[in-house]
């Protein structure tokens, strides 16, 4: 088993990669930990143990973290994506437990100097900037940083930005520069690896999280019927969950990447070195392609099989 902790801010696409780690016996869920990103860090802390709750994993940690960027000065959401709960759809109950009462950078560490773990940020990078800013001797720890962020080609907030990014650039380019195997994850392939209706609601019938996520999709494809003019979602988050559990789903290749943390037009861009243009070393596995069917297999087999 992969023992990884996912760094979220739950979020439609969160709650399935949540719900997608915890039906695969491939990896171990260590920890859940929460930073602000879709939605405040109160409501993604509280969407995350109620995802938890959905699939009856109540002896996973979980653990807030920073409750905005660390350099601009307000949390930026996106409730017109996931609305003002961060999770509309779903009659989700309460959730059936606090966090703990630990930092999510500092629980991070403690599961880091038990052993080595690969981390999944699917949400603003804040808390693994500052994770590595605290403990730099702890970066030897990290088997991988799948991160679910950023595009090659694409901007899914401003033209030249992916919303994780976008929201914390300083961040993401502290993650980057780092000494850590990064994955990048970005929309080039989450928005080739799209879920569709058709797919969302035959889970309806095959147990409470089906359900749940029928109903997340239900919601969550408004926005992208609106902007794009279809209702098949990408799924990104969960694309990142399906690496960690079979890298051969994505094919990635090691190149540059630097964040642009300037204030023009392409703040948060994550400026991949496609063609090789400059002397700077290979930084990130960069996921240029995706075999979606078996994404979307994998997606909605396990997510299927949970009770
Ligand atoms: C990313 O932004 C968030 O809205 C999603 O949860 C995903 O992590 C996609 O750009
Ligand atoms: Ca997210």
């Amino acid at each position: 088993k992969t023992p990884v902790i996912i760094d979220c801010d739950p979020g439609h696409d969160d709650a399935m990669a949540l719900l997608l780690a915890l039906a695969s016996p491939e990896l171990e869920v260590v920890a859940v930990t929460t930073v602000a990103g879709n939605q405040t860090l109160e409501k993604v802390t509280a969407n995350a143990i109620r995802v938890l709750d959905v699939a009856g994993a109540r002896d996973i940690p979980v653990a807030a973290g920073a409750g905005r960027p660390l350099v601009h000065d307000t949390a930026r959401v996106a409730d017109e994506v996931h609305g003002e709960t961060g999770l509309d759809g779903p009659d989700l109950p309460p959730p059936s437990r606090e966090p703990e009462a630990i930092h999510a950078v500092e629980l991070m560490a403690r599961e880091l100097r038990k052993r080595p773990l690969t981390l999944i940020p699917v949400g603003p990078l804040t808390n693994i900037a500052l994770l590595i800013a605290m403990y730099p001797e702890l970066v030897e720890n990290i088997e991988d940083i799948i991160v679910m962020g950023g595009a090659i080609g694409l901007g899914n907030v401003t033209p030249s930005a992916e919303f994780n990014v976008w929201v914390d650039p300083e961040a993401a380019k502290r993650v980057f520069e780092s000494d850590a195997d990064v994955t990048m994850i970005g929309l080039d392939v989450t928005h080739r690896a799209m879920l569709s209706a058709e797919r969302a609601e035959a889970l309806r019938e095959t147990g409470r999280a089906g359900a749940v996520v029928a109903d997340l999709h239900a919601f969550y494809r408004r926005f992208h019927l609106e902007v794009y003019g279809h209702d098949d979602t990408p799924v990104h988050d969960a694309l990142a969950v399906a690496h960690a559990i079979d890298p051969s789903i994505l094919h990635t290749t090691q190149l540059s990447v630097e964040i642009d943390v300037t204030h023009g037009p392409a703040r948060g861009r994550t400026v991949v070195d496609q063609l090789r243009r400059t002397d700077r070393p290979a930084n990130a596995h960069v996921a240029v392609d995706v075999d979606a069917e078996r994404f979307i297999d994998l997606l909605t087999t396990r997510i299927g099989s949970l009770a």
